[in-house]
């Protein structure tokens, strides 16, 4: 069992289907990633299961590599007992947990936006030009940078979860592309289309970064580094020339507008 360990995780169940479903019962969806080439030992690891629920876990995944055999449960080295989903996170680390907030808000929108947007009016015209500025500047210049220019330096930028992030971030914008161009040629289904997958990337990208990257992250800096990745993220916030309130600000209005419309 104990090679298995330091095996990428796309590998084994490719080999053992059913452990797609087994990770699957434990909130782990290894499945749909594009990347997948995590050890099982990291696996384990990064999602923070309590020693009970690793314990469970391995030994589902002993039964399902070795059927009928009573196999020794591996022990992960190197772990922090932890209670899931009770995140305490790092003051430079609940901020950018405070930004998703606003971009989940933005996200939550969009099936109205598509819905409600005209191309034939200004008025609809500008509003998705008003989103893309919001998830470019918003989302992008100040949230993103944040993490791909300051908080990934901090790890190893080669490890398969941050490239899973660089890569989710590279999709984003590729789509967001898309809907300007989309917007140039007055093409309403290709905006809807990409702003649609924008937000189901986003919402899943926000997800594994707030449950699984950012605690991960938060359990391997030290005291020193989290003050300073805390005067860096000031210091980035500073030098950004622009007023985040003003997305705020947009995201309130529209709020209240769909909320009359719905009346
Ligand atoms: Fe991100
Ligand atoms: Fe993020």
């Amino acid at each position: 069992m104990n090679e298995y360990l330091n095996r990428g995780i796309k590998e084994i169940i490719t080999e053992f289907p059913e452990i797609d479903g087994i990770l699957n019962d434990y909130e782990i969806s290894c499945g749909p990633c594009s990347v997948g080439t995590c050890l099982l030992k990291d696996i384990v690891t990064i999602h923070r299961l309590t020693k009970d629920q690793e314990q469970e876990l391995m030994a589902r995944i002993a039964k399902a590599i070795h059927p009928g055999k009573d196999i020794k449960i591996p022990e992960i080295e190197k772990r922090t007992e932890v209670k899931p989903k009770e995140f305490r996170y790092a003051p430079p680390i609940k901020k950018l947990v405070d930004e998703h907030v606003l971009i989940k808000r933005w996200i939550g929108l969009i099936p109205q936006v598509v819905d409600y947007c005209d191309l034939k009016t200004e008025e609809g015209r500008q509003l998705i030009l008003d989103g893309v500025d919001l998830i470019r500047s918003y989302a992008d210049k100040f949230h993103h940078a944040k993490e791909e220019d300051i908080l990934f330096k901090y790890f190893d930028e080669n490890s398969d979860i941050i490239k899973v992030m660089y890569e989710d971030h590279t999709r984003a914008r590729g789509y967001v592309k898309a809907v300007l161009d989309a917007l140039d040629k007055g093409d309403e289904t290709a905006i809807s289309e990409n702003l649609m997958a924008y937000r189901e990337l986003l919402t899943e990208h926000i997800k594994k970064e707030d449950e699984i990257l950012y605690p991960w992250m938060d359990n391997n800096l030290s005291t020193i580094q989290v003050g300073k990745l805390y005067s860096q993220f000031t210091k980035a916030d500073k030098e950004i020339g622009f007023s985040p309130e003003k997305y705020e600000r947009f995201i309130i209005n529209l709020e209240e507008k769909f909320k009359q419309k719905e009346k």
